[in-house]
C-alpha cells in the first residue's frame, strides 16, 4: 500500500515537472516571438527606413520647397542680374550656317552661371540678311549712317537689376548699331549700375566694347569684359564655359 502511495506521489511529481517544463518552454517561445517582434522592430527600423525614405521625400518636398523658397531668394537674387544680348543665326563667319547664335550661346552660359534673367535685343523689323556678305553690307551701311535700328519687345524693369551683362558680336570693329539704340534708350535706367560687356568675334577681341559702353551710359561702372571667338562658341563649348566661369569668378559684383 505504502509502495502504491509512493508510486502515486512519484507520478504526481513527474506530471508536475512535465507541466512546469512545458510552461517554461512556452514562456521561451513567447519571448522568442517578442524578440522576433524586435525584427519587426527591425520592421519598425524599416519603418524608420520608411521614415528615412519619408525623410528624403520630406527632404525632397522641402527640397521642392527650398527652390520655391530659394526661388524667391533666387528670384530676387537672379532678378538682380540681367543678361542683355544681340546675336544672329544664319550664315556666320568661319562657322557656316548656324541655328544658335554665337553670342546667344555665351549669353546663356552667363545666365546659367549667375542665375540671371535675359533680354534679347531683336530687331523690330528684321531686315538683316541670312547670308554673311549681305549682312556685312547692311551692317556697314548702318554704321556709316550712324543708324539706330529699332528693337522689338519690352525691356524688363531695369530698376530691379544691379548688374547687367551686355553682349553682342563685333560688327566692323564696333557694337552693332542696334545696341546703341538700346544703350541710348535705356541710358538713364542703366546709370549707376555695374555693366559687364562681352563680345564674340573672329579676331577683333573686345574691340573697345568696354570704353564705348562706358561713354554711352554715363554714371555706370563698366567691369572687365570677355571676348570669345565665335567659332569656339560652336565647336569648343567646354572651354568657352570654362572661360565664362573663370571670368565671372574674377568679377566683383
Ligand atoms: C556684319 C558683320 C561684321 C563683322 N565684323 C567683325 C569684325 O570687325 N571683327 C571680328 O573679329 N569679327 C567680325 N565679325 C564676325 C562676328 O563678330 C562673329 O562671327 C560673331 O561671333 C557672330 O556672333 P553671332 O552669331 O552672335 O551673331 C563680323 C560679322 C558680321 C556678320
Amino acid at each position: 500500500m505504502s509502495k502504491n502511495i509512493k508510486n502515486l506521489i512519484c507520478l504526481i511529481l513527474s506530471l508536475g515537472l512535465i507541466l512546469s517544463l512545458t510552461a517554461c518552454s512556452n514562456a521561451g517561445s513567447n519571448s522568442k516571438n517578442q524578440s522576433s517582434a524586435a525584427p519587426s522592430g527591425g520592421t519598425s527600423s524599416q519603418a524608420a527606413d520608411a521614415d528615412d525614405k519619408t525623410a528624403p521625400e520630406q527632404t525632397d518636398e522641402s527640397a521642392n520647397e527650398t527652390p520655391a523658397d530659394n526661388s524667391d531668394g533666387n528670384d530676387s537674387e537672379s532678378s538682380r542680374i540681367l543678361v542683355v544680348y544681340f546675336s544672329r543665326t544664319g550664315e556666320q563667319y568661319t562657322v557656316g550656317v548656324i541655328d544658335h547664335g554665337n553670342t546667344a550661346i555665351v549669353a546663356e552660359m552667363i545666365a546659367d552661371e549667375t542665375d540671371a534673367d535675359f533680354f534679347e535685343v531683336v530687331p523690330e523689323d528684321d531686315h538683316y540678311p541670312m547670308t554673311y556678305t549681305e549682312l556685312t553690307d547692311v551692317a556697314k551701311k548702318e554704321q556709316n549712317d550712324n543708324a539706330r535700328p529699332a528693337y522689338a519687345g519690352e525691356v524688363p524693369d531695369l530698376s530691379q537689376y544691379d548688374t547687367v551683362f551686355i553682349g553682342a558680336p563685333v560688327w566692323w570693329g564696333d557694337w552693332p548699331m542696334i545696341m546703341y539704340t538700346f544703350f541710348e534708350e535705356n541710358a538713364d535706367a542703366l546709370a549707376g549700375k555695374s555693366l559687364v560687356p562681352f563680345s564674340t568675334h573672329e579676331g577683333s577681341g573686345l574691340s573697345g566694347f568696354d570704353k564705348k559702353l562706358s561713354s554711352s551710359i554715363p554714371g555706370s561702372t563698366v567691369l572687365r569684359g570677355l571676348a570669345i571667338r565665335g567659332n569656339d562658341c560652336q565647336n569648343k563649348q567646354d572651354s568657352v564655359r570654362e572661360s565664362v566661369k573663370n571670368w565671372i569668378a574674377g568679377l566683383e559684383f
